[in-house]
């Protein structure tokens, strides 16, 4: 068996990139009998960008519906809010002072983030050591990560290898799990869909707004009349991605005859979205109606996890001369 662990930062609504790329294959691991799962909404993570109260709470329990929606099983797992566990601040101190304050200063994520941001916090610095209190917390043993985490993961490593050789064997060395074949889902200009990029398609918008969204993917101005290419078009891209076998022909098929443009392009990938995702969209703007349903699986999650993090926490600081 073994525990798996990952998290989500809450920095807006879970897109179609998200869900697609971490979101659903996630899931999809954790229904394999032989493993545990742990997934966490990081929302102290979020802090170190989301100034706004209000928002960093909404965007907390949007991350939460999503999961949920796409049917994460929290009773044979565990489903937790970062922030209602505060002994993962405590492990971050004692990590704090064995991580190597070059190790942090080189880390390419924070001398990217630190090269853009107006204002620069110490949380971005140490942003990788509360990943590491996150993973080493809860004795987890695969971490499955886009590639853009991968330097952070071997900080984790590292940080557990140093504390292991200062107070002997105490905390797991996590095995990082890369799928490198994770496509990058494109978004609505055919750059990586991203928040930061708003070029995103959010699946649980109504009707309406959802179409837009869709009507809005760039595509070039051949006529309506005349055959197209599918290889770079934007539409068809994100249509095959969710389509089967057979729909996606028919749109190749409707491509390369001519007397289809864009827009009915546009509308099949509609269609199909709504289509598809019928009962997650329902269940997710269900649970975003009634918070207190989003509430109550993350104070079971939390229940459980308090345990876990308490356990590892007592045998640090005994390490420790606590
Ligand atoms: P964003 O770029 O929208 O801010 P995040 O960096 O918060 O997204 O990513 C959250 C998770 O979703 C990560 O595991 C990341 O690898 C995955 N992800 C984000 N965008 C995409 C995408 N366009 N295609 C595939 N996976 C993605
Ligand atoms: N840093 C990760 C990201 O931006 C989110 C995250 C926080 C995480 N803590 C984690 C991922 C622990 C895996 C394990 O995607």
């Amino acid at each position: 068996m073994a525990r798996i662990l990952t998290g989500i930062q809450s920095s807006g609504v879970p897109h179609l990139g998200n869900l697609l790329g971490a979101i659903i294959p996630a899931i999809e691991l954790s229904k394999d009998p032989k493993n545990e799962s742990l997934f966490f909404i990081a929302d102290m993570h979020s802090l170190t960008t989301v100034r706004d109260a209000n928002l960093l709470k909404e965007n907390t329990y949007a991350t939460a519906a999503a999961w949920l929606a796409f049917g994460f099983n929290t009773d044979n797992n565990l489903f937790y809010r970062q922030s209602d566990i505060p002994e993962v601040c405590e492990l971050m101190w004692y990590l704090n002072c064995i991580s190597p304050y070059p190790m942090l200063a080189n880390a390419h994520s924070f001398k990217d983030k630190a090269s853009k941001l107006h204002n620069v916090n110490a949380g971005l610095f140490t942003y990788p050591v509360l990943m590491a209190a996150d993973i080493l917390l809860y004795d987890a043993e695969l971490v499955p990560v886009g590639k853009d985490q991968k330097q952070h993961l071997e900080m984790t490593r590292d940080i557990a290898g140093a504390f292991n050789h200062t107070y002997g064997e105490t905390l797991i060395e996590p095995e990082s799990h890369i799928d490198e074949r994770v496509m990058i889902i494109p978004g609505t200009d055919g750059q990586k869909m991203s928040k930061s990029y708003n070029n995103f398609i959010n699946i649980f918008l109504p009707d309406k707004k959802l179409r837009k969204q869709i009507m809005g993917i760039q595509t070039d101005s051949t006529q309506m009349e005349d055959p197209k290419e599918t290889t770079n078009c934007n539409v068809f891209r994100l249509y095959k991605l969710l389509a089967s076998d057979e729909q996606t022909a028919e749109m190749e098929t409707n491509y390369k005859g001519g007397n289809y443009g864009y827009g009915h392009a546009k509308q099949a990938l509609y269609e199909l979205i709504i289509d598809k995702y019928t009962t997650e969209r329902t269940r997710f703007n269900e649970l975003m109606d009634s918070k207190e349903l989003i509430e109550k699986e993350l104070q079971k999650g939390a229940e459980k996890a308090r345990i876990i993090a308490r356990g590892v926490l007592d045998r640090v600081r005994t390490k420790m001369g606590y």
